[in-house]
C-alpha cells in the first residue's frame, strides 16, 4: 500500500506453524515457514502500522528475510512467540482487544493429543502406539465472536488465509467462499495449494474474497512474490469498506 496507509492502525498477525505437544521432547506439527504472515506483517509496517505479529515457531531466518529479524530492528513492530494451537489462541484473543485490523496467516493444527505426558513416553514395541488426537477451537471464529461479544475496537476487520484444493464436488473459490461465511470473517485470502505453490514456496497466487450481506463476493485476484501478495491484501482490506 501507499506509505501512511495504515499511519495509526493497528495490525495483529499470526504467522507460522503450530506445534502441538505430546511429551516433553515431542510435538505433532506442520510445514508452514511462516512466510506469508511475516510478509503481512512488513507490509503493514512499511504501511506505517503499529505491528505484533505472534509467531508460532518461526525460525530467525524467516524473520530476518522480511526484514523483522533482530529485536528493535524495526520500529514499531512487537515479536511475540508461541507454541500450540492453544498458546496461539489466548494469546490473540487477547491482543485482538486492540487491534485495528486481524490477520490469521498461521497453519493452526486441527487436533491435539489428548493428553500431556509429563515424562517422555517409551516405547511401545511391535503392536504400535495408538493417539488419540482432540479438535482444536478455531481460533479465527473465536476472534469474530470476541467482535461480536463487543471486546473489539470499532470497525476492526477480521482476514483469515485458506489453502484449498479443488475436488469434483467445487472448485477451489467454491470452498474458499463457504469457508469464509462459515467462520464469520470479513476477507479470507484464498490460494490453490500443490505444484508448488503455497506452502514454503516464495511465489503465491491468490483470490480475496469479502464477505457482503451474507454471501461471499470476489474481490479480485494476485499472482507475485508473498511480499506482493501481502502488500495488495492490506490495501484492499482497507479500501473495500465495512463489510459488515
Ligand atoms: O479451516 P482452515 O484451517 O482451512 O482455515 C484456515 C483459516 O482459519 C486460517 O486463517 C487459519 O489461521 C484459521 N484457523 C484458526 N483456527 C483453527 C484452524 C484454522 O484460526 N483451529
Amino acid at each position: 500500500p501507499a506509505p501512511g496507509l495504515l499511519q495509526g492502525k493497528r495490525v495483529l498477525v499470526s504467522a507460522g506453524g503450530t506445534r502441538e505437544p505430546l511429551d516433553p521432547v515431542r510435538f505433532l506439527g506442520n510445514r508452514s515457514s511462516g512466510r506469508q504472515g511475516t510478509a503481512m506483517a512488513a507490509a503493514a509496517l512499511a504501511a506505517g502500522a503499529r505491528v505484533t505479529l505472534v509467531a508460532a515457531n518461526v525460525e530467525r531466518d524467516v524473520l530476518c528475510e522480511a526484514g523483522l529479524g533482530a529485536p528493535g530492528s524495526a520500529a514499531g513492530l512487537e515479536v511475540v512467540g508461541v507454541e500450540s494451537a492453544l498458546e496461539l489462541r489466548e494469546t490473540m484473543l487477547q491482543l485482538a482487544a486492540e487491534a485495528d485490523i486481524v490477520v490469521m496467516a498461521a497453519a493452526v493444527a486441527d487436533y491435539r493429543p489428548a493428553s500431556l505426558a509429563e515424562t517422555k513416553l517409551k516405547k511401545q514395541g511391535d503392536d504400535g502406539l495408538t493417539l488419540q488426537l482432540v479438535q482444536n477451537p478455531d481460533i479465527l471464529r473465536d476472534l469474530v465472536a470476541q467482535r461480536a461479544a463487543g471486546t473489539a475496537p470499532a470497525g476492526q476487520r477480521i482476514v483469515g488465509f485458506a489453502a484449498e484444493t479443488g475436488d469434483e464436488h467445487g472448485t477451489v473459490l467454491e470452498y474458499g467462499s463457504a469457508k469464509l461465511l462459515r467462520k464469520g470473517a470479513d476477507f479470507l485470502v484464498v490460494n490453490e495449494v500443490g505444484a508448488g505453490r503455497g506452502f514454503g514456496t516464495a511465489e503465491n497466487s491468490v483470490t480475496l474474497v469479502a464477505a457482503r450481506d451474507g454471501s461471499a463476493e470476489v474481490i479480485g485476484e494476485r499472482r507475485g512474490s508473498k511480499a506482493d501478495v501481502s502488500q495488495w491484501v492490506l490495501s484492499r482490506v482497507v479500501t473495500s469498506g465495512p463489510s459488515r
